[in-house]
């Protein structure tokens, strides 16, 4: 059963999310979280920054990302990398070596896909938080026939390119491909906080908790996991 806790605000459901991933540093003495990006995970961000600010300690937290554009390089303004250099690693105390990311930029793509699952795999994840594309896509996981469960190399969509170009110039300057972790690294984490907010987001909302599980909308497999959290504002919980 997914949980549902739905908020009057995006800052309160950032407040949430991060104290459920501050209940879960609080309990081990390392922590490995599974991160996201996108602009529905500010709220977490912020918050977390503001726990560590008021005392939290991260020194014990490895962090694993979920997904990387092909081609941008860590300082690309839009990079996934630079994105969590602004909202959190450069703001609170994680050491350089315990953050994991796929690098967009390998020359050998397939081999940084593997050394990203070599690494991955001496680790569990304690906490994965994802947002979800309006297409039901988690990670860079895309509506497919079929869903790979290991890190690899995705072509995006047309809905996400679409989607995902408010952050670019142009259209034609979204990258084409993505490195993204794979579900089975998704689903094995022990607890899952999938956040989502807007009235954009509100069918695929209904279609991931209530809807038939189906490789064409992967958010759909989260119902196969027993501690998932969806953290909701009143428009994304909308057609529930
Ligand atoms: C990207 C990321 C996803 C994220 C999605 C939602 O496509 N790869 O992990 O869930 O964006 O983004 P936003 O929160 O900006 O709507």
């Amino acid at each position: 059963m997914i949980k549902i806790r739905i908020f009057d605000n995006t800052k309160e459901a950032g407040i949430y999310a991060a104290s459920l991933a501050e209940q879960v540093i609080l309990r081990n003495t390392s922590t490995v979280l599974g991160l996201a990006t996108g602009s529905t995970s500010i709220p977490f961000y912020d918050a977390l920054v503001r726990f560590c600010n008021e005392g939290l300690n991260c020194n014990g937290v490895t962090t694993f990302n979920l997904d990387e554009y092909v081609g941008l390089p860590s300082n690309h303004p839009q990079s996934y990398r630079h994105f969590m250099d602004v909202h959190l690693f450069s703001k609170v105390k994680i050491s350089d070596m315990n953050i994991y990311f796929p690098d967009g930029t390998a020359a050998d793509l397939k081999a940084e896909c593997n050394r990203y699952d070599n690494v991955l795999k001496d680790y569990e994840l304690d906490f994965q938080l994802l947002g979800i594309g309006t297409n039901g896509h988690i990670g860079f996981n895309e509506p497919s026939h079929l869903l790979l469960s290991n890190t690899h190399v995705v072509s995006l969509s047309k809905d996400t390119i679409q989607s995902n170009a408010r952050f670019f110039q142009s259209e034609l300057d979204v990258p084409r491909q993505a490195i993204t972790m794979g579900v089975q690294a998704i689903l094995q984490a022990k607890q899952i906080v999938l956040m989502a907010f807007g009235y954009d987001k509100a069918k695929v909302v209904a279609q991931a908790v209530q809807g038939q599980i189906r490789t064409d909308l992967p958010a759909t497999m989260l119902q196969l996991h027993r501690d998932v959290t969806f953290v909701l504002d009143a428009k994304s919980s909308s057609e529930l």
